[in-house]
């Protein structure tokens, strides 16, 4: 049985994968701002140091997986933007390099990082967006994005994505990664019922927009159904598995972008 560090396990996908984990026998680590082994806002650099150094007391430098869930989705509110961008990019690279000689330890260890299908549906998130997330400049990536207005909350989300996903695929294959046994992978989720979700289609501009979404199957996804999709990926049937992004969003993605292969 293994010892993994789950974030965001207080709600939604995050405590989906951290309940499917226990009931199989596991150790989980939850990290969230309540109801968690470690209470810790990853919105901030102290709260992510604090993330980091108690998840590695408590698992005694030796963690088998860790799973990526925190995050905030696109939402009014002047200081949005700046959160989606500390929790969603930097709340998942800072704790993942500060874990990263606890996932070396185990040997075969398996991460697994929230993106979302976003990353390939919202059209116009700026290039110099993605690249200030990649270079660490907070400041950068929320500043590129106030043109946008209202929108900006929905493209600096995209933006935090399609970063967040560049960076687990350009160090999966790093010999610090890779080179260590330690397998780095994606899930990118289309529109999952759980309280972000609920409280998406709750605001009636965002609510119009999500449910004239095209999903071909039709409906929300479950979030006990992307907790299997993790745990799935943290077995050993995701040995040969590294750098990959897994969507799972009743073909929205290939719905816009079947011919992009
Ligand atoms: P949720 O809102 O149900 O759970 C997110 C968890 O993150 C909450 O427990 C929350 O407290 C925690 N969190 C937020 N800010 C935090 C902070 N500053 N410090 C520590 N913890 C914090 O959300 P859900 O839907 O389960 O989302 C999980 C992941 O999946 C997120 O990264 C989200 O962006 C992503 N996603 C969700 C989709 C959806 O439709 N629900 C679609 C695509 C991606």
């Amino acid at each position: 049985m293994g010892v993994y560090a789950v974030t965001g396990s207080a709600s939604g996908m995050g405590r989906a994968v951290a309940d499917k984990l226990r009931a199989g026998g596991h150790t989980v680590i939850g990290v969230d701002l309540r109801e968690a082994d470690v209470v810790a806002d990853l919105s901030t650099a102290r709260g992510r140091e604090q993330a980091v150094r108690e998840v590695l007391a408590a698992s005694g430098d030796r963690l088998d997986g860790a799973v990526l869930a925190a995050g905030l989705g696109p939402a009014p509110g002047k200081d949005r933007p700046r959160l989606i961008a500390e929790v969603n990019y930097f709340g998942v690279v800072d704790l993942l390099e500060g874990w990263r000689d606890a996932l070396a330890a185990a040997g075969n260890a398996k991460v697994v990082v929230f993106s979302s299908n976003s990353t390939t549906v919202t059209p116009a998130v700026p290039r110099r967006t993605v690249g200030a997330f990649l270079r660490g400049d907070v400041e950068r990536a929320v500043s590129s994005v106030r043109m946008f207005g209202k929108t900006s909350p929905a493209i600096i989300y995209a933006g935090s994505k399609i970063a967040v996903s560049r960076w687990v695929r350009r160090s999966a294959v790093q010999p610090e990664w890779a080179g260590a046994g330690i397998r780095l992978n994606a899930l990118a989720p289309g529109a999952i019922m759980t309280p972000l979700l609920e409280t998406q289609l709750a605001t009636p501009s965002e609510a119009k927009a999500i449910r004239s979404f095209p999903v071909p199957v039709g409906g929300f996804g479950d979030a006990g159904q992307l907790g299997d999709w993790v745990v799935f990926m943290l077995s050993d049937a995701a040995d040969f598995l590294c750098g990959s992004v897994v969507f799972v969003d009743g073909g929205s993605d290939a719905y816009f972008r079947a011919d992009d292969w």
